[in-house]
């Protein structure tokens, strides 16, 4: 179970084609141990029939205030009660409209109206309907009102054309769910974070890098900015979209990197170097293509690249600092040696085979007190677990 589980959400669908995303997303949130309900207004009986849905949630659906299982006839009142968020997605221009206005008129309209709870709404509609200034007033008076916006996104629709209105991937509502049930354990802290791997040239068109997707690092802002934090992400040459709401810096080789730490790390309480950093760099790359020719070995002269964690950690008056070891063997020994060395309070490590690429990892922390392993997992839920550890270990400073 993830840091959802065992919560109370209603998902309401409306009508669009991206009620299709809606059916994964019910499934995300099933498998994370949500108690799910499902409500569907007409037009989205149009896009996904309520048996889908009825299968993936495994629950009754509901699509009617007049729906003769819920007995007094207060389905706006039982279906809405009992639950902790009501996320609509699709949301529709006509339902955002709605609901600016206060209408209820059919049973998910009502079920919001008459909610206790917080209400997210992911957008979905052509672009010029999300441009329409009409929409655009809908919009701001529900966030006044203190509604969720989830998207739009940019991009391909549906209807052919291109730009803002795509409703988000149901991963990226999904995930926005997640921060919202999160509990806000580094509430107002700055957190700076290295993730993915550099790239050292060799010349204009060759490498040395290594096998870092950034899966990990990204993870760890996404749980950072959860926990309330105010998250700066140092990147490498990743090919992952930015969790929302995160300041991304891209960087390519470890001196890049470094320069991006220098500037970002006076204002940081926490940082978190989770980057696969080169130790070397070719030391004159070349200008042009190195060509084969009649050599038959080729040697790179390299040099030693920054430390930029044992930088850091040496400053006057560093941050909270926290490394990251991807070992091979002797997975303690080498850890322990390693926080002992770069003299951090926290260090996570696991071992290379289990993680590279992957989306699940195995880590175990050491700090002052030992070993403390935080199991097997998918990225994110270790991250988490990894937030609520940093959280722990400043709360006892
Ligand atoms: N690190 C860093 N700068 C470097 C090398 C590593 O900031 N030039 C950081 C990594 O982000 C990680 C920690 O140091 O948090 C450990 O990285 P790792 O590569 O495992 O350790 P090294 O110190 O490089 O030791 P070795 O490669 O010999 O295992």
């Amino acid at each position: 179970m993830t840091g959802v589980g065992g919560r109370r959400v209603l998902l309401g669908i409306t009508g669009g084609v991206a009620a299709y995303k809606a059916a994964d997303l019910a499934r995300l949130l099933v498998k994370s141990g949500v108690d799910l309900r499902v409500a569907m207004t007409e037009a989205g009986t149009r896009f996904v029939t309520p048996v889908t849905m009825q299968a993936l949630s495994g629950q009754p659906v509901y699509t009617d205030l007049w729906d003769p299982r819920i007995p007094d006839n207060m389905a706006h009142i039982e279906l809405s009660r009992d639950r902790e968020l009501i996320v609509i997605a699709p949301a529709s221009a006509d339902f955002i409209g709605k609901l600016a206005g206060g209408l209820a008129g059919d049973l998910l309209s009502t079920l919001c109206s008459a909610r206790r709870c917080a209400l997210m709404l992911a957008p979905a509609m052509n672009v010029e309907m999300w441009r329409n200034p009409a929409t655009q007033r809908n919009v701001a008076a529900l966030r006044d009102d203190g509604v969720i916006f989830a998207g739009p996104a940019d991009g391909d629709q549906a209807c052919g054309e291109t730009g803002m209105g795509r409703m988000l991937e149901a991963g990226e509502i999904f995930d926005l769910i997640q921060g919202f049930f999160a509990p806000r354990l580094l509430q107002g802290r700055r957190v700076l974070i290295t993730a993915g791997p550099t790239e050292e040239p060799i010349d204009p068109v060759r490498v040395i890098t290594n096998s870092s997707s950034g899966k990990m690092g990204f993870a760890v802002a996404r749980a950072a900015r959860d926990a309330g934090a105010r998250v700066t992400l140092v990147a490498g040459p990743v090919s992952l979209d930015g969790p929302a709401g995160v300041i991304r810096i891209n960087v390519r080789t470890a001196e890049e990197m470094f320069a991006a730490v220098q500037n970002a790390v006076p204002d940081c309480d926490i940082f978190i170097s989770v980057a696969a950093v080169a130790d070397y760099r070719v030391k004159r790359p070349a200008t042009q293509k190195i060509k084969k020719g009649n050599q038959r070995a080729l040697t790179l002269d390299l040099e030693e690249n920054p430390d930029i964690l044992a930088w850091v950690a040496a400053r006057p008056r560093p941050p909270f600092c926290v490394g990251f070891a991807a070992e091979s063997e002797n997975l303690a020994e080498h850890a322990m040696e390693k926080r002992a060395k770069k003299r951090i309070p926290l260090l996570a490590a696991n071992l290379v085979h289990e993680a590279l690429g992957a989306d699940d990892n195995s880590i175990t922390l050491f700090d002052d007190r030992g070993a403390h392993p935080l199991g097997r997992g998918a990225k994110g839920e270790l991250a988490r677990r990894l937030v609520e550890h940093i959280a722990a270990m400043l709360d006892v400073k």
